[in-house]
């Protein structure tokens, strides 16, 4: 059995550490010259203090990166402009699948002719001293968005250049992002990580972490991704990660949005407790409708407007916000301003000090409860010495599977579907380890709903993006 320890299961990070450095990119780079930079980082810039000053509405979280700085510098401050508490660093493709030299001659052809050949900012072509510079005049948290399975360069660099979020995770940042990355070493990759922003961080001045709750935005039911997120904040905390949030994405359901934030919260302090990690300060992040967007201006705004409300709704601390150019590729710099001034607006006038409820909400929040109750404590039980190896192990047994993920290692079990309600089923658990009972009231309440084999494809996409029938 290998369940979570505090600091028994510390991975060594020296030996791999001189060899990722040892990549030219690094320029240099080393653990006192980070420190050293990190010390002079302002207070605000780290997310312990954002959330600490956070008033009644969440706080606002675009997306966003271009290829060059002039460009990733104008966007930052549009962005800061227009009302955002977190300011992105949005990592290109190739970086992310450590392509650098293809990265880094797209970026010069960018700056050469003046347009952008990359889909966000390639970090280790520009390098941390460059990077450095974005933030001079910055006081709010930078945030890390990326979706790398191997980012152990990528968050090196990332907190020399004074970025004190990143988001990621072995297993958000490696199921819905590939199909043949080895899930195993990417846990380990992401140990690494974890390692490291423990290794830059103090009791005030913690690096923090962020886990990529939607995963396959694609019919994933509450309890897996729950699951998940609980399981990704463990693993930080082994590592010594002080100050993590759980997310998730919008369900297409509000009553399992707000049963979701419930459960999702609830779990992630009560396991930190149970095995020891009570220093661990945990926050909740939502991210809006994360499927297949409309491509009427009219609707997208509308559905950013609506998911803004269930953000305040749900209690959230940061929201992940999307934009109306969303069905059409990399948004617009001055659309993106837009839709973090549009969400503000929101929520400033409809801040909601604390999550709505309801009976309905309690008894879906029990449920969602109950299975990723079960499944957390069967994953607890599998062998291994760590438990990150429990943790793979949970995939190949199919304890933990992602619907729609396009990875190997994943089991394509569970079917899942939504009800008439709108909320997400499971259709047949597949060997995700829920009890009997529960899944037996999962089939109750798809009653009515074709079964999936009856599916024809059309009602199947209906289910995926949350379209009226
Ligand atoms: N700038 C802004 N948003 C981006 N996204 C991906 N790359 C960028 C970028 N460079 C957004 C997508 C999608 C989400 C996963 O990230 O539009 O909403």
């Amino acid at each position: 059995m290998a369940v979570p320890r505090p600091e028994a299961a510390l991975v060594d990070i020296e030996r791999t550490r001189r060899q990722v450095l040892s990549h030219p990119l690094a320029r240099g780079l080393s653990l006192t010259d980070t420190r050293e930079h990190l010390a002079g980082v302002p207070q605000r810039r780290f997310p312990i203090t954002a959330y600490a000053q956070r008033g009644k509405a969440p706080l606002i979280q675009p997306r966003g990166g271009v290829p060059t700085f002039e460009g990733q510098q104008r966007l930052t401050q549009q962005l800061s402009a227009a009302g955002a508490d977190f300011l992105p660093l949005t990592i290109d493709s190739y970086t992310r699948h450590n392509e650098y030299e293809t990265a880094t001659q797209l970026l010069r052809r960018s700056e050469e002719e003046g347009r952008d050949y990359l889909n966000g900012y390639p970090l280790v072509s520009h390098g941390h001293e460059l990077t450095r510079e974005l933030y001079v005049d910055i006081d709010k948290p930078i945030s890390l968005r990326h979706g790398t399975p191997d980012a152990r360069l990528l968050a090196e660099i990332a907190i020399a250049s004074g970025i004190a979020e990143i988001e990621g995770g072995g297993i958000c940042y490696c199921l819905p992002y590939s199909e043949g990355f080895p899930l195993d070493r990417c846990l380990l990759y992401w140990q690494y990580v974890d390692r490291l922003c423990a290794l830059h961080s103090s009791a005030e001045r913690p690096i923090h972490r962020e886990s990529f709750g939607p995963l396959s935005a694609t019919l994933v039911p509450p309890a897996i991704a729950v699951t998940v997120q609980v399981v990704e904040a463990l693993l930080a905390a082994e590592q010594g990660v002080r100050s993590f949030a759980v997310s998730f994405g919008q369900t297409g359901s509000l009553i399992q949005d707000l049963a979701t934030a419930k459960v999702l919260r609830s779990l992630t302090s009560r396991y930190l407790r149970d095995f020891g990690f009570e220093d661990v300060r945990s926050y909740l992040v939502y991210h809006q409708w994360m499927g297949q967007f409309p491509h009427l201006r009219e609707r997208a705004a509308a559905l950013i407007s609506g998911s803004s409300l269930v953000a305040g709704a749900i209690g959230a601390d940061k929201v992940v916000v999307k934009t109306v150019d969303e069905a059409l590729g990399v948004p617009r710099p001055e659309v993106n301003a837009e839709a973090v001034d549009t969400v503000r607006y929101l929520l400033d006038i409809f801040a909601c000090a604390a999550p709505l409820g309801s009976p309905l909400v309690d008894e879906e929040a029990a449920l969602i409860e109950s299975e990723a109750k079960s499944v957390l404590d069967a994953i607890f039980r599998l062998e291994g010495d760590a438990f990150w190896e429990s943790v793979f192990r949970a995939f190949q047994m199919g304890y933990l599977d992602v619907p729609f993920s396009p990875h190997a290692d994943n089991a394509n079990r569970l079917v899942s579907m939504r009800d008439a309600h709108r909320s997400i089923r499971i259709a047949d658990r597949g060997n995700v380890p829920i009890s009997d009972a529960d899944a037996r009231r999962e089939k109750e309440l798809l009653a009515g709903a074709a079964a999936p084999a009856e599916k024809t494809y059309r009602q199947l996409l209906r289910d995926i993006n949350m379209m009226v029938a």
